[in-house]
């Protein structure tokens, strides 16, 4: 409802003044519009993974700002204190996924940062302070850990995934599970046997919460520090909350405790407060994925797979079968793997087309009123 208000407002403009001609024309574009399948037209899929503001979180938030407790201005005087404002709201997150994160509470030092992206710039701080002059990530990675790298200094070596990692030199990896290569769960075993070899990793949590239950053994003592974001797993990229958790001091982080935004983890208190089941929003969209993936798959002739994270598509390209796929796919390939994101079709599917379709559907509009309309004189 919230999506398609814009769209009512601009209705209600073109049909002033109204001309039954308009009205025809009108209607049968909006019509013939809602008739369409989500993945027709040209492949409005995204390279980049863009977070979904899910309606359902867009409500908690919207009732937080109109009632914000604003006494909370006044909390570095009242308990918990400026210096522990953060910890309730961390430990509700760990409550939150505690069966997903075994491990978790072995890492002792937990801070609010802004996104997970805050937390993985002042990892490369304290790797670079400590000398380190490379770290690993897997072929197809996210991108921004070689950006934040590009900055400190520090050389990135992107590893095939099936190299053996204790034919390499013991060093640090950044990993994110579950993967933005592909969308999909790296098992434990994979994480276990990098650790096992003498490496040390950082987690990055980023889809936590967007895939079926799974869970993301953080118990191995190599994994240094682990980053969670509430950007995608919530879709509220621009509000920047997120935490990390490390087993060592993290000092380019230490000032968080006082340098943080109340704001965002005030959003993060009320999302974690108002969606009590960690898999609510993936039971939700896992059906849209599933019906824009078959939908994606007739039109342009693709054979993708729904990703275990629920926003996102896959296909190997070595699964490509003829010319118009490699095309298709090129834009999307990921060292061997194209990764789509589904955000706008999510969106479409959300918007005042579904409105338009379940009306068709319980017979409260009709296909047919296209025919039965006054032609245009
Ligand atoms: C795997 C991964 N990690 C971290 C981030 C950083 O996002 P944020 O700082 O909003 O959590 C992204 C964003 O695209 C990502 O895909």
């Amino acid at each position: 409802l919230f999506c398609s208000e814009a769209l009512a407002v601009s209705v209600l403009q073109q049909l002033n003044p109204l001309a039954p001609h308009k009205l025809r024309a009108l209607i049968n574009r909006y019509i013939n519009w809602a008739l369409e399948a989500p993945g027709a037209g040209p492949l409005n899929a995204m390279r980049s993974v863009y977070s979904y503001p899910f309606p359902v979180v867009i409500e908690l938030i919207r009732n937080l700002f109109l009632h914000y407790p604003y006494e909370l201005f006044w909390g570095w005087i009242r308990p918990p204190g400026l210096d522990n404002a953060h910890v309730p709201i961390i430990e509700r997150f760990m409550k939150f996924q505690e069966d997903a994160l075994p491990g978790l509470s072995g890492f002792r030092f937990r801070y609010p940062t802004a996104g997970a992206n805050e937390g993985i710039r002042e990892a490369f701080t304290k790797l670079k302070r400590d000398g380190k002059t490379q770290i690993y990530i897997l072929q197809g990675e996210y991108e921004g850990y070689e950006e934040v790298a590009l900055a400190h200094g520090i050389r990135v070596i992107k590893v095939d995934p099936n190299q053996d990692p204790a034919e390499l030199p013991a060093g640090w990896w950044f990993i994110s599970n579950p993967s933005a290569r592909d969308g999909n769960i790296i098992p434990n075993e994979f994480i276990r046997k990098i650790c096992d070899a003498g490496h040390h990793v950082y987690y990055d949590l980023a889809y936590l919460g967007l895939t079926d239950f799974h869970a993301f053994d953080l118990t191995h003592p190599n994994i240094d520090g682990v980053f969670v974001s509430l950007s995608k797993s919530f879709g509220i990229f621009g509000i920047r909350a997120g935490f990390m958790f490390s087993r060592e001091r993290v000092d380019g982080l230490t000032g968080n405790v006082w340098f943080r935004s109340d704001p965002a983890l005030q959003v993060a208190d009320a999302i974690l407060h108002g969606i009590r089941d960690p898999q609510h929003l993936t039971r939700l969209y896992r059906p849209f994925q599933t019906a824009v993936v078959a939908d994606l798959n007739r039109l342009h002739g693709l054979n993708l797979r729904p990703s275990d994270v629920v926003l996102l598509a896959y296909q190997k390209v070595s699964d490509v079968v003829g010319d118009r796929q490699a095309k298709v796919l090129s834009r999307f390939d990921r060292a061997g793997v194209g990764r789509l994101t589904l955000t706008r079709y999510f969106l479409e599917m959300e918007s005042w087309k579904s409105l338009v379709r379940i009306a068709i559907f319980l017979g409260l509009i009709s296909p047919r009123w296209r025919i039965i309309l006054p032609r245009a004189a």
